[in-house]
């Protein structure tokens, strides 16, 4: 296609416009697109201002998996995802758990890290005992930015100088420790790290009694850490063996168990199983973290970076069978809020919020890990029992007819006609054609 000029200048209606006028065959495009916006003005304004270049709402299902019983609590999950089996999958789990007990979480901590990344040529030792003079008059000096956050139980919570010359040389950071209160913070932090590096270079630049050179730092960059170790979540379901009776159909308990516990342990020992098993885990987690309007990339790279902590990308969940207990756990680094961002400025994240009775950050992140589990539990049992595709595919038939155009009729005759029988895209075109096609033949059956 060809360039486009001054495409950010022009309101939502020219931008379609212009790449309408562009585009091969655009047909109804622009009325298309158009008519994906929001009935309600004001929503439609928040939607308009989320993101630059915006040429259209996309929307994806808001969701909700009933009856989780989180430490003693009930919520009613919201979730946003693409993937058809997902929900089904969260809310399955959530019930067959609510009559074993629910879910028992705990946040590990809510620390998080920001770094200035730095290059200075000195005496380490000097620059060490410089610090612990300065630091006192530096956290003063950022008093104006952090005062509020410090008032909602949060702010700096540790300031250290670390030399890392196994990267760079004459390279260290001033690592920064956080608690963000209820909000997930990534402004505050990255404000204070810049206003720090400023304070930093002038504190240094002020020291009279070192040599010139001593007195100048460069200062390459001021960012948070997504990875979280020190904000991280544990979550798990536990029962005795003898009670968990109805766990699969046409499997007994302890067949079902032993399956269940090594399909984990493989996940455990093997990075390419580990990766899809984690996928499952963070099918949960992110249609959470969507629904409430977090940061999903930041969810997903920390999970990750926690998931290969030891040097080998692992399994985020753990299951075992000890003196007739059968336990499931989950852990995970999660750096979420409830308030600041989309979390308050998406309208269907406020409702996301609202309908989980406005939860603390903690609370979130507990939510968050119990939906990751159920579905992990879920993905692993389907796995374990009757194979993924079977569940997987009645829920993907529906995506598949949605595809094909399939009107309501025709859809109903799908899905009993599948009902059995193994699904794939073009077993049901061949027969959405038929089905067209024996219509034609029996003209007295035609939809008015
Ligand atoms: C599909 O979205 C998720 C699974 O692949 C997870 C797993 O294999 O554990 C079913």
């Amino acid at each position: 296609m060809e360039r486009i000029e001054g495409f950010s200048s022009r309101d939502r209606l020219e931008r379609i416009q212009l790449l309408a006028s562009i585009m091969p065959n655009s047909g109804n495009w622009v009325d298309d697109l158009d008519s994906h916006r929001a009935t309600n003005e004001n929503y439609q304004q928040v939607y308009e201002e989320l993101s630059e270049n915006m040429v259209g709402n996309y929307h994806l299902p808001f969701s909700v998996a009933p009856n989780f019983r989180i430490n003693g609590m009930r919520y009613h999950v919201p979730m946003v995802t693409e993937e058809s089996s997902v929900v089904a999958a969260a809310a399955a789990a959530a019930k067959f758990w609510d009559r074993h007990g629910g879910f028992t979480c705990r946040v590990q901590g809510t620390t998080k890290t920001g770094q200035v990344h730095f290059l200075w040529e000195g005496n380490e030792e000097k620059l060490q005992e410089f610090f612990g003079q300065v630091q006192s008059e530096m956290l003063v000096q950022l008093k104006p930015l952090t005062t509020s956050m410090d008032k909602r139980g949060g702010g700096i919570k540790g300031l250290q100088v670390v030399r890392l010359p196994h990267i760079l040389p004459n390279y260290y950071q001033l690592q920064v420790q956080f608690d963000t209160a209820d909000s997930m913070g990534a402004n505050f932090i990255n404000t204070v790290l810049e206003s720090l590096a400023g304070v930093w270079t002038q504190s240094l630049a002020g020291n009279g009694t070192w040599p010139e050179s001593w007195r100048r730092v460069e200062v390459l960059m001021c960012i948070l850490s997504n990875y979280t170790p020190d904000c991280r979540v544990l979550c798990k379901v536990a029962a005795p063996v003898n009670e968990l009776r109805d766990m699969a159909p046409n499997m007994d308990s302890e067949t079902f168990l032993s399956r269940f516990t090594k399909a984990v342990a493989i996940a455990q020992g093997d990075p390419f199983r580990a990766v899809t098993h984690n996928k499952g885990i963070m099918n949960g987690v992110d249609a959470v973290v969507l629904a409430t309007g977090n940061d999903f990339r930041a969810v997903e790279a920390n999970a990750h970076a926690w998931a290969s902590a030891d040097g080998s990308y692992r399994s985020l969940s753990v299951a075992t069978l000890h003196q007739g207990i059968f336990t499931f756990s989950l852990e995970l680094p999660l750096a979420i809020g409830t308030v600041g961002g989309a979390t308050t400025v998406h309208p269907m994240a406020r409702h996301a919020g609202k309908l989980l009775g406005n939860p603390s950050a903690v609370e979130l992140m507990q939510i968050a890990a119990a939906v990751g589990l159920a579905n992990n539990y879920s993905a692993v049992k389907a796995l374990v029992t009757s194979g993924i595709q079977s569940g997987h595919m009645q829920l993907h038939l529906s995506n598949i007819a949605t595809q094909l155009g399939a009107n309501i009729r025709e859809r109903a005759q799908i899905k009993e006609h599948f009902r059995k029988k193994t699904v794939s895209s073009v077993a049901v075109k061949e027969y959405l054609q038929q089905l067209r096609h024996d219509k034609q033949d029996t003209p007295f059956l035609r939809e008015g």
